[in-house]
């Protein structure tokens, strides 16, 4: 432990090192729930690639589990410490090296947060589309580890459209760069894509060069409510079968809706079984929310509200944002299921985990970016009462079982992390499983970066 911190401070200033436990414990989770999680040696805040590929080197020296980190916001423990490693926060490089409106791209550092990019992007008339939810705290490092999506996918895709390059400190301390800054390239094997969604087991990403889009004149929100989830269903099918271009279209059923009320007052449509928000950020929106309004209505909406305003639309996707937050109020404890399906499939999906719920005797409130077929069923349970975490956690796999059977996957965007680590074999097989050790055992053959993670 001396000779870690000792090799540690060599290159590193004394403030980039935590050793204080009480601090250090602060660093052990994500806000995923029910996964396990060690206690870390030391944490460590770098603020440069230099000081990045020290820690690589010392620890590969020595042996050392690196658990690397962004702000903690993932959902299934994947930036979870193991006992006795070093935790690698990213959130000290948070610059912003270049936004170039001529070649459509930023260069960020790992630990710029997600809202302060898009902000500074807008500046220059243009757009990084990616917003997950905790987008105001999320950072882009973390965004790329987990593949996340947010509102915005069913029109603008996910962070892995958007991630053009990267450079990446190597387990051994190498650095490694990889893709490209420009519009077009195909040189060799698509590392870059590798490492989105890689949970930081294959490298620290330290550098990334993003896509940019034109910024879209602002988005209008219609909200419609459905007696039936089938309903809403229904009526995302139509709307994306006629070719329209929502720019988000989620749900939020009736538990949501009412947690959301009662956290924030959103004074949100309590009688609703299904909650749809469409959104337009097309030229003539007014004309796009019409059309989608009268889909709805023929596939069973009792009331089609068009929000008035861009600061009325704003507030509508707040309540959405906030859905996690408010379904976590409900009892003591949450377990948050990312099963996406293709959205053919929704409705079956939906109806199979209220069929859950009614099996296990459990309240599952519903957020979804219906567009994506992406549901996030919340299994709300009293994790003091044995039984119903048991119960909780059964029908939490069951979500997934249903999902899989429904030809879709057991995370559209959260990633796999510990939280989901026995699902991702039966997911994709013996031969993919295989596959995938040994690329993680190619960039890390000594099984140092994020153990215990994915497999
Ligand atoms: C959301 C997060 C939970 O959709 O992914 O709000
Ligand atoms: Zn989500």
């Amino acid at each position: 432990m001396s000779d870690l911190l000792e090799r540690l401070r060599a290159g590193l200033p004394p403030e980039a090192l935590i050793t204080d436990p009480d601090v250090t414990a602060s660093y052990a989770h994500d806000m995923a729930g029910f996964c396990e999680a060690g206690t870390p040696a030391v944490v460590v805040l770098p603020r440069t690639v230099e000081q990045v590929q020290h820690v690589m080197r010392t620890a590969t020296a020595l042996r050392v589990p690196v658990v690397p980190q962004g702000a903690r916001t993932g959902l299934s423990g994947a930036a979870n410490a193991s006992d006795g490693c070093i935790v690698l926060s990213l959130v000290k490089m948070d610059r912003i090296l270049e936004i170039s409106p001529v070649d459509r791209i930023a260069v960020v550092e790992p630990g710029v947060v997600n809202a302060v990019l898009s902000r500074a992007v807008n500046e220059h008339g243009l757009y990084y589309p990616p917003d997950p939810s905790s987008w105001e705290t999320c950072t882009i490092g973390g965004n790329i580890g987990t593949a996340s999506g947010g509102l915005c996918c069913v029109k603008y895709g996910v962070t892995a459209e958007y991630v053009l390059g990267l450079d990446v400190v190597l387990a051994d301390g190498r650095l490694l760069t990889t893709g490209r800054r420009t519009a077009k390239g195909v040189a060799g094997y698509d590392l870059t894509r590798l490492f989105v969604g890689s949970e930081g087991s294959l490298g620290i990403v330290v550098k990334a060069v993003l896509a940019l889009r034109p910024q879209p004149p602002r988005q209008l929100v219609l909200a419609a409510e459905f007696p039936t989830a089938t309903a809403a269903c229904d009526a995302v099918c139509r709307i994306m079968e006629r070719g329209h271009t929502p720019s988000l279209l989620e749900l939020m059923d009736r538990t949501t809706v009412r947690a959301v009320n009662a956290l924030a007052s959103m004074g949100l449509p309590e009688t609703t079984e299904a909650l749809l928000l469409c959104a337009f950020d097309t030229p003539d929106p007014l004309a796009d929310l019409a059309a989608v309004g009268e889909l709805c209505t023929a596939a069973g909406a009792t009331e089609v509200v068009p929000a008035d305003n861009p600061a009325e639309s704003e507030l509508l996707l707040q309540a959405r944002r906030m859905s996690l937050t408010a379904l976590e109020t409900v009892k003591s404890a949450t377990m948050i299921d990312d099963v996406c399906v293709p959205r053919s499939r929704l409705g079956a999906m939906l109806a199979g985990t209220a069929a859950i719920a009614e099996e296990y005797d459990l309240t599952i409130g519903v957020c979804a970016h219906a567009g994506d077929g992406n549901t996030h069923p919340v299994v709300c349970f009293d994790h003091h009462d044995p039984d119903e975490s048991r119960r909780a956690r059964e029908s939490f796999d069951a979500i997934m079982a249903l999902g899989l059977e429904l030809g879709g996957t057991i995370t559209g965007e959260h990633g796999v992390g510990v939280l989901k680590k026995e699902w991702l074999a039966r997911e994709l097989g013996e031969t993919g499983i295989e596959l995938q050790r040994g690329i993680k055992a190619a960039f890390d053959p000594l099984g140092l970066l994020n153990p215990g993670k994915l497999f």
